[in-house]
């Protein structure tokens, strides 16, 4: 960490970039590390599309236990303190890898989910989208078509949505200070969008305890939770 302590008060267009990181303090098991996702379940058995082609029905298994997990964690204070930043700010985007719907809980409007949700289905049939938080989801077959609803998560091998990469690339183009907070950075596409700020001139901050493969290219990287770092870079912004 240098010495260079960025204060969101002295910045207008914010795009905050999250992770897995950002959820750890409401109790949401990230993927990677101690006690990761991908440490306990096999994602080729469980999240990717010929998975769910060779047995649906596992695959929705694992999606509604995590349903359940999720859905009983709350938004902690971090996802909080990003909704009343847009709030304050003339432009605040959240541009989030995860799949928890809490940033939306928290109160952010202005939030693009590059990996999809998962309190959303879509039909591998037609295609028709359909938002709930029913656990189990157990309506498995589309009524107009008869295809196999699967969640609307941009599982492994499948292409993230155009729409959501290009509205996220335009926020991240146009902001002039980008904050990646408890992210890897190691799943692309996603990981490298962040960059794009670099070319837009913004100044780049990196939220995570450990180093990651990019810290490199962010202006400093605080090493802490996403909370704390969060708190420290809201300094002389009225957020009462
Ligand atoms: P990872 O699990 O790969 O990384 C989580 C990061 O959060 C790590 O770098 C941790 O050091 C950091 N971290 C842990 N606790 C933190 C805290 N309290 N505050 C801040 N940072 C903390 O999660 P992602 O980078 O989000 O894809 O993973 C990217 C994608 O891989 C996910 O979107 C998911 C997964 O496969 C899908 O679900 C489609």
């Amino acid at each position: 960490m240098n010495d260079f302590h960025p204060r969101i008060a002295q910045f207008e267009r914010v795009v905050f970039f999250t992770g897995a990181g950002m959820s750890a303090e409401s109790g949401v098991p990230t993927y990677r590390g101690t006690g990761g996702v991908w440490k306990e379940y096999d994602y080729e058995a469980y999240a990717c599309q010929p998975a769910f082609d060779a047995d649906p029905a596992k695959v929705w298994e694992f999606h509604n236990f995590r349903r359940r997990l999720v859905g009983a964690c709350a938004p902690n204070p971090g996802h909080t303190l990003l909704a009343r930043i847009e709030r304050l700010l003339p432009q605040v985007t959240v541009v989030t890898q995860n799949i928890d719907g809490l940033h939306q809980l928290a109160g952010s409007r202005r939030v693009l989910e590059l990996h999809g949700s998962l309190w959303r289905v879509r039909c591998a049939g037609c295609g028709q989208r359909h938002a709930g938080r029913d656990v189990p989801f157990a309506d498995l077959h589309c009524a107009d078509c008869g295809g196999w609803w699967r969640p609307d998560i941009v599982w492994f091998g499948d292409a993230l949505r155009a729409d959501v990469i290009r509205d996220a690339v335009e926020a991240i183009a146009d902001c002039d200070l980008l904050v990646a907070i408890g992210t890897s950075a190691v799943v692309y596409p996603a990981a490298a969008l962040p960059l794009e700020a670099r070319r837009a001139g913004a100044t780049l901050v990196e939220i995570n305890p450990e180093p990651t493969p990019l810290s490199d290219a962010y202006d400093v990287s605080l090493r802490g939770t996403a909370t704390e770092m969060l708190e420290r870079m809201c300094e002389g912004l009225a957020l009462n």
